[in-house]
């Protein structure tokens, strides 16, 4: 019995209110509020009574129950958009996963046994993933094909009708928007007001008519699915998606291989990867009540187990936000039970987008995130050609490359050196790691978009 470990995507908790500008999904600032905090502990020790309770069918074998291990575990949280949000949801989730023990102590040299601080709270490393280091948990920022493909539905003639339909409400809504834009374009802004203020604002709640909060859930649901779904599983729409992938199979064959301790693999993340994997696995299709924005804290969890012959299966289930006390067993790609892993990485592997230089192709960017040192034409998106030495000869400079000058840069380097240059250049280096190691004209810039100035563009 038991299972032999897990990777489960959760999104963050209740959070103050959160800005995307409608045509590119540029962010604004926003904070984890208490609740959320809340929440996600609650989500953890609901993932604890699944996963680490030896009496629970899914118990996974051979995993620390109270202890947390850090070889059984990797924690990863996307560390963008949302400011800390997702970081700190993933400290709060871990709360819940390994609550604090007395047992999480240590006997010293001297005979003092020391018990960790506020009653053994317990330390597990996070990985945060910034979207300047790494394209795996935000895919869709600064890249210029997502923004076409955004554009391309506002441009449809499902969102124009879908704009005409509900024209009256979003006019009704007027008065309960302060002044932010009223049209579709605009659904998700709208409706993240609405529903931050419903849960945190006692007079907009009183004021609020009963139905609109509803009526703007499912307008959002349909422009977040428009903009993070896509017709074709290996589409622009689904690069939220598409780009989390690698990191799932990845995690998924570690925790199938004996040899190697990681049983437990925690993804914290914002709504995006959710809609594109429930489009790209299938779910959407089979389950047309799970066709919208996952609440805040909910949870996808890819479990693994072996059958009697040895062969290794995959059970997804899904738990949407705290109220939801059902972990729901889902069916992917229509199929009827189980799945085994070797399918899914294949068929995972046909949409994935492992890599940044394939990245850079799909998204056809050629500056930022790295991309100003792809060199190679990938799907048919040409980069441009970044000259290196060798190739550096359309360049009057040229010359001065030539071997015969190798003693003249040795000197050159060595003054510079002299000088500390090198230093700071190198100062600079773990800002770009997982890139090139040679800083480019086009680092990126992650310019805070600040949130008023934002809404004086009329969003
Ligand atoms: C033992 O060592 C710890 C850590 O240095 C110290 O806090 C504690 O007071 C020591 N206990 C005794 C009995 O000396
Ligand atoms: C709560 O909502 C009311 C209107 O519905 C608004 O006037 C007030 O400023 C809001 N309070 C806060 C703290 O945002
Ligand atoms: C994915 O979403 C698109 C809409 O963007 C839809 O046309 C397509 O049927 C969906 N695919 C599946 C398998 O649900
Ligand atoms: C989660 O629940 C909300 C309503 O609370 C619903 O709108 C949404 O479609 C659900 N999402 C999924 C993925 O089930």
């Amino acid at each position: 019995m038991g299972i032999l470990g897990v990777v489960i995507l959760a999104r963050h908790g209740d959070r103050e209110e959160f800005f995307q500008d409608p045509y590119s999904y540029e962010t604004a600032h926003t904070t984890l509020t208490p609740l959320g905090e809340a929440q996600e502990v609650q989500l953890g020790s609901f993932l604890r009574s699944q996963y680490l309770n030896p009496d629970s069918p899914q118990f996974i074998n051979g995993i620390s129950t109270d202890i947390a291990k850090d070889l059984q575990l990797l924690v990863r949280a996307d560390n963008g958009a949302e400011s800390g949000v997702i970081a700190d949801s993933a400290v709060a989730l871990l709360q819940g996963l390994y609550p604090p023990t007395p047992r999480s102590a240590a006997k010293l040299a001297n005979g003092t046994t020391i018990v960790g601080p506020f009653g053994g709270y317990q330390y597990i490393p996070i990985e945060t993933v910034e979207p300047e280091q790494s394209i795996d948990l935000e895919g869709w920022t600064e890249c210029p094909a997502f923004r076409e493909h955004i554009q391309r539905f506002y441009d449809s003639p499902q969102f124009k009708k879908k704009a005409q339909e509900s024209g009256r409400f979003l006019d009704e809504l007027k008065p309960y928007l302060f002044g932010r834009s009223n049209n579709l374009e605009n659904m998700w802004n709208i409706f993240d007001f609405i529903n931050v203020n419903y849960i945190h604002n006692e007079t907009f709640a009183f004021r609020l008519p009963p139905t609109f909060l509803e009526q703007a859930r499912a307008l959002a649901n349909f422009h977040e699915l428009g903009v993070f779904t896509d017709k074709e599983t290996d589409g622009i729409g689904n690069v939220a998606g598409r780009t989390i992938l690698p990191s799932i199979t990845g995690a998924l064959e570690r925790i199938a291989n004996p040899n190697d301790p990681l049983s437990l693999v925690l993804e914290e993340i914002s709504y995006k990867p959710f809609l594109s994997l429930f489009n790209i696995t299938g779910i959407h299709a089979k389950y047309p009540d799970l066709q919208g924005i996952p609440e805040y804290a909910s949870a996808i969890a890819l479990e693994l187990r072996n059958n009697d012959e040895g062969e290794t299966y995959l059970r997804t289930k899904f738990k949407n936000g705290t109220t939801d006390s059902d972990f729901r067993t889902l069916h992917l790609f229509g199929h009827k039970e189980d799945i085994a892993l070797n399918e899914f990485v294949y068929r995972m592997n046909l949409a994935a987008i492992d890599g940044n230089q394939k990245w850079c192709g799909v998204c056809n960017q050629r500056t930022t995130r790295g991309c100003s040192i792809c060199t190679d034409d990938v799907k048919g998106h040409p980069v441009p050609h970044v000259p290196t030495i060798e190739s550096g000869t359309d360049k009057p400079w040229a010359p001065l490359l030539g071997a015969q000058n190798l003693p003249f840069f040795a000197l050159f380097a060595f003054i510079l050196a002299f000088f500390g240059v090198f230093k700071l250049y190198k100062s600079r280096r773990p800002r770009l790691q997982g890139y090139d190691p040679i800083p480019t004209a086009a680092t990126y810039y992650d310019v805070p978009v600040s949130y008023p100035s934002m809404y004086k563009q009329g969003y």
